[in-house]
């Protein structure tokens, strides 16, 4: 790699931002690129190549679907809401044109423990994030309460060990994002050991 790609790699780095789901819209990725997308979220330092994650594709009619499964649910838990926060749910994953649910899937093993294997699915779902921001893509990664809800888990087919590590959103922007303060290092950083 020449000292011109790495430092081009260095600049986006220092200065990518996620794009609210919100604000984005059509296009999203196509299929070749979705699958180069997938490719970069399995290329993730694993202990043990375990692969201890999957990933589900919620493009197109999906995302309809999926979402009157949430609204369901949510009348379910909740059964005094609204028409308004129902609607909500059904259009939660049509924010944008593609959502990746990545599952954390940990295998049980003698000498490698499920939080180093959680902490390879976040390292997939940040990989997600830079490769498509990289394509020039908007993407974002949230949770909200269907990554936690059993129910969800179960219609979106989660076995029981299994987790939601993320939905990442990826899309056009609608606008760009500002920049947001990010934390002074000394108050992150310290050397060992200390004074
Ligand atoms: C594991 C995880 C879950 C997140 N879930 C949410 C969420 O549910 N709702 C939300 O508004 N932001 C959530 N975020 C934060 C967004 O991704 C937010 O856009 C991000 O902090 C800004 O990131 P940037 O530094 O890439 O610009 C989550 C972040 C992480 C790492």
């Amino acid at each position: 790699m020449t000292k011109y790609q790495i430092s081009q790699i260095h600049n986006f780095l220092k200065s990518r931002r996620s794009v609210m789901a919100r604000n984005m819209t059509m296009p999203g990725p196509t299929d070749l690129q979705i699958k180069d997308l997938i490719e970069i979220a399995a290329r993730v330092p694993d202990h043990g190549k375990l692969a201890p994650w999957r990933f589900i594709i919620f493009e197109n009619e999906a995302r309809e679907k999926v979402g009157k499964g949430f609204a369901d649910i949510q009348k379910q838990n909740l059964p005094a809401s609204t028409d308004e926060d129902l609607q909500l749910e059904a259009k939660r994953f049509q924010r944008a044109p593609l959502v990746i649910g990545v599952v954390a899937s940990p295998k049980e093993h003698p000498k490698i423990p499920y939080w180093e294997q959680y902490l390879s699915a976040g390292a997939a779902c940040q990989n997600l994030l830079i490769a498509a921001q990289s394509m020039g893509f908007a993407a974002q990664w949230l949770t909200e309460w269907i990554a936690y809800d059993t129910k969800v888990a179960s219609f979106l087919g989660l076995a029981e060990k299994e987790k939601i590590a993320g939905f990442i959103y990826i899309g056009t922007a609608t606008e760009a994002p500002k920049e947001r303060k990010r934390p002074e290092l000394q108050d992150v950083l310290t050397y060992w050991p200390s004074q």
